[in-house]
């Protein structure tokens, strides 16, 4: 049965879980252009006509992994204290931060550039998720879904634009393993998926509701890590 909640409204996508809810918020604040079922009016420069450099790629790479390094060490220590809430996303399959520093290494050893440090977009990004995880961890689980499955759809198409743009498309093409994961990422998306609704199944819809209201928050921090590409 269907919970009645204060409001009286349902949420869409409630019946199937709230994985399905934070996805039809996210999905909302795709542009057209973006996705099949983005409801944004174009605003954002599309992928294809992203020109950053080989620096500007460094760059987005050196800002993901202080944001998935930050995501994973707190998901790993709340995980080891035994909390709940955490604990079923540790070792799940997504993480990055070691791709992200293989790929790293790749570019000061094989190419010989000095790796930049973060941008203040990205350490904003991480002093905000930090103070989110005091104030309201559940909340966090926005983000950490926004982030992580971001990165298996646009982001990989952006990967993949990328790669050939900066790095040519031919049979000897440079593939990062930042868009390589060790097991089929459909099947880890699925598991994710089943874990996150048991997380937050019993939740009330106040927690659900501060959960859902962080998308818009993804979003722009993220699109300010982007931005190391979008120009
Ligand atoms: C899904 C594109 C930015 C969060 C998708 C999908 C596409 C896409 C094509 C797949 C839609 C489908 O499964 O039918 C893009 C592009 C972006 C972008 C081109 C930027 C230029 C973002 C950002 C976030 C985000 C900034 C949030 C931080 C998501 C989520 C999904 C999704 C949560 C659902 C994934 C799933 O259900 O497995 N995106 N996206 N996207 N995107 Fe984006």
């Amino acid at each position: 049965h269907e919970a009645v909640h204060h409001d009286g409204a349902h949420r869409p996508g409630e019946r199937k879980g709230f994985v399905q809810e934070m996805r039809v918020v996210a999905m909302r604040l795709h542009t057209k252009d973006q996705a099949r079922e983005g409801k944004q009016e174009e605003s954002a420069l599309p992928i294809t006509e992203w020109r950053p450099t080989r620096a500007d790629f460094l760059q987005f790479l050196v800002d993901s992994k202080a944001v998935y390094d930050f995501m994973e060490g707190y998901v790993a220590g709340e995980a080891s204290k035994g909390n709940p809430l955490f604990k079923p996303f540790v070792n799940t399959g997504l993480e990055r931060g070691q791709a992200l520093a293989s790929d790293i290494a790749w570019f000061r050893d094989e190419l010989g550039y000095q790796v930049p440090e973060p941008t203040e977009a990205a350490q904003r990004y991480i002093d905000y998720l930090r103070g989110l995880f005091e104030r309201s961890p559940e909340a966090v689980l926005c983000h950490w879904y926004n982030y992580y499955f971001a990165h298996t759809a646009g982001g990989r198409m952006i990967g993949r634009n990328m790669e050939n743009m900066l790095f040519g498309d031919g049979p000897n093409a440079k593939r990062f393993e930042f868009y390589k994961w060790e097991r089929d990422v459909k099947q880890i998306l699925d598991e994710v998926r089943e874990r996150i609704d048991e997380v937050a199944k019993d939740w009330p819809r106040e927690v659900k509701d501060a959960c859902l209201n962080e998308t818009g928050l993804a979003f722009a921090y993220s699109g300010t890590i982007l931005n190391n590409l979008a120009k």
